[in-house]
């Protein structure tokens, strides 16, 4: 059993995500943080708990980081994701409120009470990650692996160089990336090669009518924005695909790469290689069996409700 904490910005690919791993027989989903990006670092919380409502579960859910750790922040993707981060659909109300806790501090105390045991998946800025690793670096040591959605080799996405996760806080992704712990990178070099098509959220709906219909009606707004932006006839399925990773790694070429991101200027955001010996190595998901990705994640869904 995975034991994992996504940290996260929902967001419609973030809203897969959590549906996989809440469905997935082999994640044991203990736990969300949230952080700004997509939407604000509240409307993240309140959408987390949402979520975790329409599951049917009782995840814990601390609301985190407002903005980045150092940089001036960049709006909400509202254009991306709506206004309430589900597409053109209403804002709901949750069961439960968030933890009493931040964030940072929740990550910490989950590593602590699982040491060696628990997966954090950021499929947000990581401004969190970096928070709680400042507070107390001893969790570099006790955390299983972190599975990153974020960054990318060969390109961005909000800018030539860019992926909006590393974007949103390049310092936070600095610091993750030069920390002594097990990281793997699932960017866009892999995540736009995994579309889910019209098709694919009619057999959502079809297969799940509560999780698997809310999926297609907020993807309807996320589908516009990708065939505005990139001429798709579908939308790309960042975060999901991270999630994959923990349960399928054997669906990624995984290549050990010693990383770094550019903090300022035209390039701010960039993850690209670095020459320093002292960057431990991260293992970057240059390839991928979309197919397989794509078929894990409709199997998935579909065995929910
Ligand atoms: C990432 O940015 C967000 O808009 C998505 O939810 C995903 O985490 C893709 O670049
Ligand atoms: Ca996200």
């Amino acid at each position: 059993m995975h034991k994992v904490l996504i940290d996260t910005d929902p967001g419609i690919d973030d809203a897969m995500a959590i549906f996989y791993a809440g469905l997935h027989p082999d994640i044991d989903l203990i736990g969300m943080t949230s952080v700004f990006g997509n939407v604000t670092a509240e409307i993240a919380a309140r959408n987390a708990l949402v979520l975790s409502d329409m599951l049917g579960q009782d995840i814990p859910v601390a609301q985190g980081a407002a903005k980045p750790l150092e940089q001036t922040p960049k709006p909400v993707s509202d254009h991306v994701h709506g206004d309430e981060g589900f597409g053109d659909l209403p804002a709901q109300i949750p069961s439960c409120a968030p933890l009493d806790i931040d964030a940072a501090d929740f990550i910490i105390e989950t590593v602590h009470a699982h040491p060696g045991d628990v997966i954090l998946a950021p499929i947000g800025p990581l401004t969190n990650i970096a928070e709680a690793l400042r507070r107390d670096p001893e969790i570099a040591g006790k955390v299983k692996r972190l599975v990153i959605m974020g960054g990318g080799i060969a390109r961005g996405n909000v800018t030539d160089f860019a992926e909006a996760n590393i974007w949103n806080d390049p310092h936070a992704a600095d610091a993750v990336f030069a920390a002594e712990w097990p990281v793997t990178m699932i960017g866009l070099d892999v995540t736009m090669q995994v579309l889910a098509d019209p098709a694919d959220f009619d057999r959502c709906a079809k297969a799940a009518p509560q999780l698997g219909g809310f999926l297609h009606r907020a993807a309807q707004f996320y589908m516009r924005f990708y065939h505005a932006q990139y001429g798709l006839n579908g939308a790309q399925m960042h975060d999901p695909t991270a999630l994959i990773a923990v349960t399928n790694p054997e669906y990624f070429a995984l290549e050990p790469l010693r990383l770094e991101v550019i903090l300022n200027g035209n390039r701010a955001g960039q993850t690209r290689r670095s020459d320093n010996p002292e960057r431990p190595l991260i293992d970057v998901a240059l390839g991928v069996d979309a197919e397989a990705v794509k078929a894990r994640f409709l199997s998935v869904i579909g065995t929910g409700h």
